[in-house]
């Protein structure tokens, strides 16, 4: 489906971006930069805006959602915002009990143990589902307004990794009870994922539409499996919630042309349809690279843990890369970080094109001056690896 005319991509604001040029696998005039968990408490504006009001209400509150997504891009100079929300907030909006513990993460009310929890989850009607996601749609349109010729990323939670929280009723670390559930009852995982997939990118393709130019689908905890149960367990899943994204598409070369030109064929020859990009990333997934790209990714991407040139390799050689800063350096004294920075960009260089990012979330003790130092210095440095 080709999206609005009125989407920063179909207008051309945000099509010839560094970030959607990297994710199309071509080489900007400087390597592109964001911050996994950019928005959030390394920002003392973060931290004074949030007082008062709990996680989950702050991303269902589209003024609030909007001016925390904003903060970074304002700040760092980053080369996209993405959305503040979190991965559980399809699920709340269906009628999970879910709330965010500080310092834990996502915990639920109940845990789905069983087959009769799973028949039990809440029926899903689209209709219904998608009038639901009004507060984030809110605050996507809210925000591509502010943000101007900066893309806006959305994201959403892959099945497994939103599937652990509710099997587990909370963070853990070795996601044992739905590892075992998988193999116990394969039906009942079927069916849990089936619906996950569908909340999930339900949630996400909202974001597309009401005016994000790139997609993130985080696999969190998909490093906990092995290859054979990702592949038999978990990727159909995570192929069907990208399907809600994967048809979405615009007319490059056709903004300024006549919108009541109805001339399909003359359309065509000025134009070229593209794809709106989809990111898919994990930690601790070096083993499961390829099949996470497999799962209808155009970009993939790397924990801290894989440097980028043996991911380059794993992938194939024709993968646009996004990483992987190791996140415990941004503490580091300047120097020791940047020598990192440049042996990642480095081995960023042997792909097709490489998204600078780090190799997991932001840690709430940063100093934001090495962010916004780091941002600078990788636009400077980069300037050499351009396309000619
Ligand atoms: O800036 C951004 O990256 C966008 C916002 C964002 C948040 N959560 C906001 C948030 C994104 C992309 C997420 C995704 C998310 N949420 C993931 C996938 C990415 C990853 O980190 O692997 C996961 C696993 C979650 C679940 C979750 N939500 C966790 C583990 C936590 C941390 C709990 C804690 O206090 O340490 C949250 C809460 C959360 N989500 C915060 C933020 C800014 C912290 C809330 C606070 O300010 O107290």
């Amino acid at each position: 489906m080709n999206l609005d005319a009125q989407h920063p991509l179909a207008t051309g604001l945000t099509a010839d971006s560094r970030l959607i040029r990297a994710y199309q696998g071509t080489r900007p005039d400087a390597t592109p930069v964001w911050f996994m968990r950019q928005a959030g408490r390394s920002l003392p504006e973060y931290r004074s805006l949030r007082v008062g009001t709990r996680m989950l209400d702050a991303c269902l509150d589209p003024e609030m959602a909007s001016e925390i997504t904003l903060q970074p891009v304002r700040r760092h100079n980053v080369d996209a915002g993405i959305l503040f929300s979190d991965i559980v907030i399809p699920l709340k909006l269906v009628g999970v009990d879910v709330e965010i513990v500080a310092g834990t993460g996502p915990v639920l009310g109940t845990a789905v143990r069983t087959a009769k929890d799973v028949a039990q989850l809440i029926e899903l009607d689209p209709a219904v589902l998608d009038e639901t996601l009004a507060p984030i749609t809110a605050a996507v349109a809210r925000t591509v307004a502010e943000l101007g010729s900066t893309p806006l990323i959305g994201f959403a939670g892959a099945p497994f990794t939103l599937a652990a929280y509710l099997v587990e009723g909370g963070p853990s670390k070795d996601h044992i009870h739905a590892r075992t559930l998988m193999h116990a009852d394969p039906d009942a995982w079927a069916a849990l994922m089936d619906w996950t997939a569908e909340v999930t990118g339900r949630f996400l393709r909202a974001q597309v539409l009401a005016g994000a130019s790139a997609a993130q689908l985080f696999d969190s905890w998909a490093g906990a499996l092995s290859l054979a149960d990702y592949t038999r367990f978990v990727a159909p899943a995570s192929t069907a919630a990208i399907a809600h994204v994967r048809d979405l598409t615009y007319d490059e070369g056709a903004a300024g042309t006549d919108v009541a030109h109805t001339d399909a064929d003359d359309a065509d020859a000025a134009s070229v349809r593209r794809n709106v990009p989809v990111v898919h990333f994990g930690v601790g997934t070096g083993e499961l690279l390829k099949e996470m790209h497999a799962v209808g990714a155009d970009v993939v991407g790397v924990d801290y843990r894989v440097p980028l040139d043996e991911a380059n390799r794993r992938l194939g050689g024709l993968v646009p890369v996004q990483g992987n800063v190791d996140p415990a350096l941004l503490a580091a004294p300047w120097p020791v970080l940047e020598a990192h920075v440049l042996d990642v960009l480095e081995r960023g260089r042997t792909a097709p094109s490489h998204v600078l990012n780090l190799g997991h979330g932001v840690p709430p003790m940063t100093d934001p001056n090495v962010l916004t130092r780091l941002v600078a210095f990788v636009h400077e440095v980069t300037a050499v690896f351009a396309d000619a």
